[in-house]
């Protein structure tokens, strides 16, 4: 799904913010800037729509066309991310309500109830009017539909919702029998004898029932689903062949990504790494994880700030040439587009102090505009990666209901949080370059040599079988603590934990004991002893042998870490949360095993990844350091520097402090003469 033959480069455009003779300028600072496609329209709803019915599409065809004689594209949002003043004028009763009963009200962004039938019928009637508008523009590129669904209101409470569950819940459980059997309502007496007796996890006294607010989570990710595939079926029955993306947000809880992914002919999302976090890491692992919603198809990152956002307590900026070492690393795992929130800076409003492509303040060698130019210059050299994908040979499990789940409350651990588990197995492939895809547990994993499941506490049926039968082939399965408990509805596998995955990982656990924040205790192997913290589980041995052991404590010298052969394979259980230097360790036991390594030998904070087409490998190197390294690249291959055309014999290769490399590899050292006339 190539959206444009480069990569595609610009930002969210709010031209209604700015006077018309601005528009001029801002399209010729586009142009100078390599920009190709803008997201335009996203909150203007009341400016295409000023009263019920009345459409004014003015404005938006002079900026469209001004922008298309500029060479810039369009990514058009549906405008359905704001409902308009007097839409909640005349249906108040839209607003969303909150668990407390408290109306979320107008003046700010994304204030409406995803179950509201005026609504809906709204919003239909807004996106068919722009998709006829526009459908033989031939700026138009692609759809922007709505903007980070959920990112204010996730969920509602309100009686809509409520009327709306109910029907929800009848079509999964079809009796009221069943649905109290899978909510465990005789614990606390809380049975149902009739659907409409079940509201929304509204406030209640103590614990709500977690079955209960578990499928409020799938409700409310299914209904929010609903709105956008309202909007995608008119927008594919009016232009059948513009690409329909909406933008996600990575590790956002509330919304299944690899559900909605389903119905996206792209995933674009929007990444704002913190600048004093240092190596931006959870933003590599989301880039992983949304180049896997669809099956390593490439992505576009549709927002990221050229510096500083606006709304941290304190709010860093990037400093020289981080925002280009970042937008690389974006392309490094995936990336076909590198978009920014936004193209001019705001001169009023919430967002006024955020970073922009264009500051309030523009000189034309102003810093963020100058690096804004140059990378635009850059990547237009850079059209040869659109479309080319990367191999992983190892997976990490995650799963969004799973997600919910594991952090619902009344746990043994209630301050264990899903996506730093798992960030912290990931951070062990991200330091050794290993490429890694994200995978649903019921997903086919033929393609991998290991599978990491961290806190996999959910088990759904027909999951078990499916890693069963990965193990039996040939591969290592690898399981954290808390794995295996509860069946979809969060109902306890009897029989000792890890439920279903007991005969893989051949051991049983029989009791959990949950670390407070500052306890420390030690396991021990035979190459050393390593700190671990957050748990320890009780483990029984049934078929397995011990890697480590526990040091301290009432269970010292009971397994800590397990191996169980299986059919071909393996299954590794880590009974605890072993620091980096064991966790490290085993994985790379693992992958020695399958013989997995990495494009390039590592060099301490440099990310390398390797991009391939049917014809081509392209290594993109960052150095993350800000002094030079040198990294080794095999004597007896050719490559050419995409940045700046030169091509050279394999070797060592110097790269200056925050710069990256992106090179073209050729098996043949021999053929660099033809390879150098081939690139002109
Ligand atoms: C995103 C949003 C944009 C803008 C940006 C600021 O969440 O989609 O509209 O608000 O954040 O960082």
């Amino acid at each position: 799904m190539n959206i444009l033959s480069s990569i595609c480069y610009g930002g969210d455009y709010n031209p209604e913010q700015w006077p018309e003779k601005i528009w001029y300028e801002d399209a010729r600072l586009m142009q100078r800037a390599g920009v190709n496609l803008v997201s335009l329209g996203i909150f203007s709803w009341g400016k295409i729509e000023p009263s019920d019915g009345v459409f004014d599409f003015g404005w938006l065809d002079k900026v469209i066309d001004i922008l298309y004689d500029h060479g810039v594209y369009i990514n058009l949002g549906t405008a359905t991310a704001t409902t308009p003043a007097w839409f909640v004028k005349k249906y108040p009763d839209s607003l969303p309500i909150d668990e407390s009963g408290v109306i979320l009200s107008f003046g700010s962004r994304q204030h409406y109830c995803p179950n509201h039938p005026q609504l809906i019928m709204h919003m239909k009637r807004l996106v068919r009017a722009i998709a006829e508008r526009y459908k033989k523009h031939p700026a138009l590129k692609m759809w922007h539909v709505n903007n980070e669904y959920a990112c204010h209101v996730s969920r509602c409470f309100c009686e809509n919702c409520a009327v709306a569950f109910r029907k929800w819940l009848k079509e999964r459980y079809k009796t009221i029998d069943e649905l109290n059997e899978r909510w465990g309502t005789n614990f606390w007496g809380q049975r149902y004898n009739n659907w409409d007796e079940i509201n929304p996890p509204r406030k209640v006294p103590t614990f709500i029932n977690p079955s209960q607010e578990l499928d409020y989570y799938r409700f409310m990710n299914d209904s929010i689903l609903k709105l956008f595939l309202r909007e995608r079926e008119i927008l594919r029955e009016v232009t059948p062949d513009i690409p329909i993306s909406t933008n996600f947000m990575g590790p956002f809880k509330p919304l299944n990504y690899f559900q909605w992914a389903q119905y996206v002919d792209i995933v674009t999302w929007d990444s704002y790494p913190d600048p004093r976090e240092g190596l931006p890491i959870q933003h590599a692992m989301m880039n992983d994880l949304m180049r896997s919603l669809r099956k390593g198809q490439p992505f576009i990152l549709m927002e990221q700030v050229t510096s500083h956002v606006n709304w941290r307590d304190i709010n860093v900026p990037k400093p020289p040439g981080v925002m280009r070492l970042w937008s690389y690393a974006t392309i490094a795992r995936g990336a076909d587009g590198i978009m920014f929130f936004q193209w001019r800076q705001s001169r009023a409003g919430a967002e006024k102090f955020h970073g922009a492509m264009v500051p309030h303040f523009l000189n034309e060698n102003n810093r963020i505009y100058t690096e804004v130019t140059e990378l635009g210059k850059e990547l237009k050299k850079l059209g040869c990666l659109v479309g080319s994908r990367i191999k992983a040979e190892v997976a990490i499990i995650f799963d969004w209901e799973n997600w919910w789940a594991v952090e619902l409350g009344s746990k043994p651990h209630n301050k264990l949080k899903y996506i730093s588990i798992v960030e912290s197995y990931y951070k062990e492939l991200y330091k050794r370059n290993i490429a890694v895809d994200f995978v649903r547990p019921s997903d086919d994993l033929t393609k991998y040599k290991v599978v990491i499941a961290p806190m996999l506490y959910m088990v759904k049926e027909g999951e078990d079988e499916n890693l069963r039968q990965f193990v039996a082939n040939g591969g290592t399965l690898l399981v954290s603590f808390f794995s295996g408990i509860v069946d979809e509805n969060d109902r306890v596998y009897l029989g000792g934990y890890p439920g279903p995955l007991r005969d893989i990982l051949g051991i049983f656990v029989e009791e959990f004991v949950p670390y407070p924040e500052i306890k420390v205790n030690k396991i021990y192997s035979n190459d050393g002893e390593y700190d671990c913290t957050k748990w320890a589980d009780i483990i029984h041995l049934d078929g397995a042998e011990p890697l480590a052991a526990f040091k301290g404590d009432w269970y010292a010298g009971l397994p800590a870490v397990t191996r169980n052969c299986y059919g071909k394979g393996e299954g590794i259980y880590v009974g605890t949360h072993p620091n980096s230097n064991y966790l490290g360790r085993l994985l790379e036991q693992v992958f020695a095993k399958h013989h997995i390594n990495p494009a390039l030998e590592v060099v301490e904070n440099v990310e390398m990844q390797q991009r391939e087409t049917d014809e081509w490998k392209y290594l993109i190197i960052i150095n993350h350091n800000d002094y030079e390294v040198t990294v080794s690249l095999p004597k007896d291959k050719t490559y050419q520097n995409m940045i700046d055309g030169k091509c050279f014999r394999g070797g060592e290769l110097r790269i200056q402090g925050v710069d990256v490399a992106v090179l073209r590899e050729r098996d043949e050292a021999g053929k660099l003469e033809s390879l150098s006339k081939f690139f002109g």
